[in-house]
């Protein structure tokens, strides 16, 4: 069999960092696994932005397009609020370029987790946020801003609402049969659309279990009761701002991997966090993120979970050993955890 090609985009700060974790990782997993595949390095974000003058080069995006996967740690940074184009742009670009509609943001508290948990575990938590990415008011047309007023727009069709649904019903027929739609259709008219959309898609899968919440409301049950979610479905803004709200509920958003797709073509695999400038450089960054978007793309890209299954049980195993970084409450290295990590998928093969 061949070799599969996966394009990396390491990014800006702590990207490098963190790749450098999850790229290890990878080659340790793989080994002697019959899984094989060569990496390209390409510049993106504000590395791109400082080697060739824009953060999404057209070879970066070529290289992707004919990719079977592509890893990205983080873009963006300080350095680069005043270029004349932020490295953000880049990553809404290629999102956009190459189609990759729905954004799955895992939450999942396993047993080892719930001590780091800020919130009291008493049940389970599994669930996902399946987000809209690439349409609502970050794409919305009429944009303009002048020192007196802006004007963004939330703008959605039903072919882009009932494509994200989809994968959202489908994923929820894998899992717990249960999608709720998060959405503000008190006031909203994308939300009333949606909840058309979705609540008619809905009687198509008897089995699962649907229900709608608001999106103020959702944010609040995250916090109280949050082994009440299977699959949220949601718009783009309000999937950003759950997601990183329900990553926090694992006790550090540094460990909360996601994957972009479309209907067809590579997925992207990611942090859900950004590109941390504070500690860049420090050597403390939580390399479990990256690594675990390792897994998801094993899984999902290239059909391997005993390989992704490996990795989840040796970062668990790490996290037990209490080998872990600041954020959850250790004074490892990001190396020290990698090595970890690395020597339990080892031994585990012994
Ligand atoms: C994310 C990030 C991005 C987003 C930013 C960097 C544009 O916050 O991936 O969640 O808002 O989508
Ligand atoms: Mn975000």
């Amino acid at each position: 069999m061949g070799k599969y090609q996966i394009a990396v985009l390491s990014g800006d700060y702590i990207g490098p960092e963190i790749m450098k974790a999850g790229l290890k990782v990878l080659k340790i997993v793989s080994e002697n696994k019959n899984f094989n595949y060569d990496i390209k390095k390409l510049p993106f974000g504000g590395d791109a932005i400082d080697k060739i003058g824009e953060p999404l080069p057209q070879e970066t995006l070529d290289v992707c397009k004919n990719s079977d996967a592509i890893l990205l740690a983080a873009i963006g940074g300080p350095k680069w609020d005043h270029a004349p184009v932020r490295p953000e742009t880049g990553l809404l670009t290629i999102r956009k370029s190459l189609g990759l509609f729905a954004n799955v943001r895992p939450t999942n508290i396993s047993s080892v987790m719930a001590a780091y948990s800020p919130i009291k575990i008493n049940d389970p938590i599994d669930f996902v946020i399946v987000r809209e990415l690439t349409s609502g008011i970050y794409f919305g047309h009429p944009r303009s801003q002048t020192d007196y007023e802006a004007i963004d727009t939330m703008r959605y069709n039903a072919d882009e609402i009932r494509r994200v649904a989809k994968i959202a019903f489908e994923m929820a027929m894998e899992r717990k049969k249960h999608v709720t739609l998060v959405d503000k259709a008190n006031v909203l008219a994308t939300s009333k659309l949606w909840r058309q959309i979705v609540g008619k898609m809905a009687k198509d899968y008897p089995e699962i279990k649907y229900d709608t919440s608001y999106v103020d409301a959702a944010a609040m049950k995250i916090i109280h009761d949050p082994s009440q979610f299977d699959v949220i479905l949601t718009e783009n803004l309000f999937g950003d701002i759950l997601s990183d709200e329900a990553a926090q509920i694992t006790g550090s958003l540094g460990t909360i991997p996601s994957m972009s797709k479309g209907q067809m073509g590579p997925a992207l695999y990611e942090p859900i966090h950004g590109s941390a400038p504070d500690i860049a450089g420090l050597g403390i960054t939580d390399p479990i993120s990256m690594i675990k978007s390792v897994a998801m793309m094993l899984e999902n890209s290239f059909n391997r979970s005993d390989l992704a299954q490996e990795i989840y049980l040796a970062i668990d195993r790490s996290i037990n050993e209490e080998i872990t970084t600041p954020d959850l409450g250790g004074t490892s290295k990001t190396e020290q955890v990698t090595a970890e990590i690395v020597r339990a998928i080892k031994e585990s093969r012994k």
